[in-house]
């Protein structure tokens, strides 16, 4: 199944498939392994600078060594910012961009959208579109940013004047995690109002570190069809390599790695099991 009929059902269904980020094999392989397990579709998401550090070509052909194993595992180019590199993803072989154009003015996100999708379309690539703004980036912040919300208006003309597949929206989160470890709850009033305005449209939620479970859940059954999460797992990532790297002499990092890639495999889990994908890979 490709991934906008995933998106299309989890709309219908009421449940999200994740998007998890990457910038190595390691959480590569933890998300993996979280997927096969509980058989559920997984997104891989990398941002430019992810993607440059891996390479587009090789993070590529990685995620489709796993497809080709019988993973449902897709590829996203995430917040892309300029139609050149989102270009260079396409021709890498992304199954998925998103273009990021939040920070042009509404009529230059709207146009330099379309011309994303004119070149997306023609390979069968889908595109994420983006109104209103997300602050913060993916690490332990000491102060929450404010976000600007989307205006459910302003969502409803974008939509109609791209047809993006999917929209992400800013509805209350930000990128990344206050040091007290939880962020504050997303605005469902406001999801709810542009989920109205455009029903079936799969909507992104970005920043999905943090958001208390609840919140979520509920955010889910009100049209949040995908769900990313990069602090999560970074924290995860670091924190455990940190901890078997002072905890012996062990120099082999096949050795030591599979105790870090466990931990991260774990939160992936537990978001597959919050967002309800489990079992929804066929
Ligand atoms: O685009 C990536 C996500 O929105 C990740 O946000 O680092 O707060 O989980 P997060
Ligand atoms: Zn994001």
């Amino acid at each position: 199944m490709k991934l906008i009929d995933y998106l299309k059902k989890a709309n219908k269904q009421g449940w999200a498939i994740g998007q998890f980020n990457i910038s190595n094999l390691e959480t590569l392989k933890a998300i993996i392994q979280a997927s096969k397990k509980l058989k559920s579709p997984v997104i891989i998401g990398t941002s430019e600078g992810e993607s440059s550090f891996i390479g587009l070509n090789e993070v590529v052909a990685l995620v489709r060594s796993f497809r080709k194993k019988g993973v449902s595992v897709f590829l996203n180019l995430d917040h892309g910012k300029t139609f050149d590199y989102i270009k260079e993803a396409v021709d890498a072989g992304y199954d998925s961009v998103h273009f990021d154009g939040s920070r042009l003015p509404f009529k230059e996100n709207i146009s330099t959208t379309k011309k994303v999708l004119a070149y997306c379309r023609k390979r069968g690539v889908q595109v994420e579109g983006e109104v209103g703004r997300i602050e913060g980036s993916s690490t332990v912040l000491k102060k929450a940013p404010e976000s600007l919300m989307t205006d459910p208006k302003e969502a409803e003309i974008f939509v109609k004047e791209t047809k993006v597949n999917s929209l992400a929206i800013s509805i209350g989160s930000f990128h990344g995690i206050r040091s007290s470890g939880v962020n504050p709850e997303i605005n469902l009033v406001r999801l709810k109002e542009i989920n109205n305005k455009i029903k079936n449209t799969p909507l992104v939620l970005h920043g999905g570190s943090g958001i208390p479970r609840a919140n979520i859940k509920k955010a889910v059954k009100l049209g949040i069809s995908k769900i990313n999460i990069n602090t999560e797992l970074r924290l995860a990532y670091t924190l455990n390599l940190e901890k078997v790297l002072m905890g012996g002499k062990e120099i082999v990092p096949y050795k030591y790695m599979p105790k870090v890639i466990k931990e991260v495999q774990k939160i992936v889990e537990e978001k597959i099991i919050l967002f309800e994908s489990k079992n929804k890979s066929v």
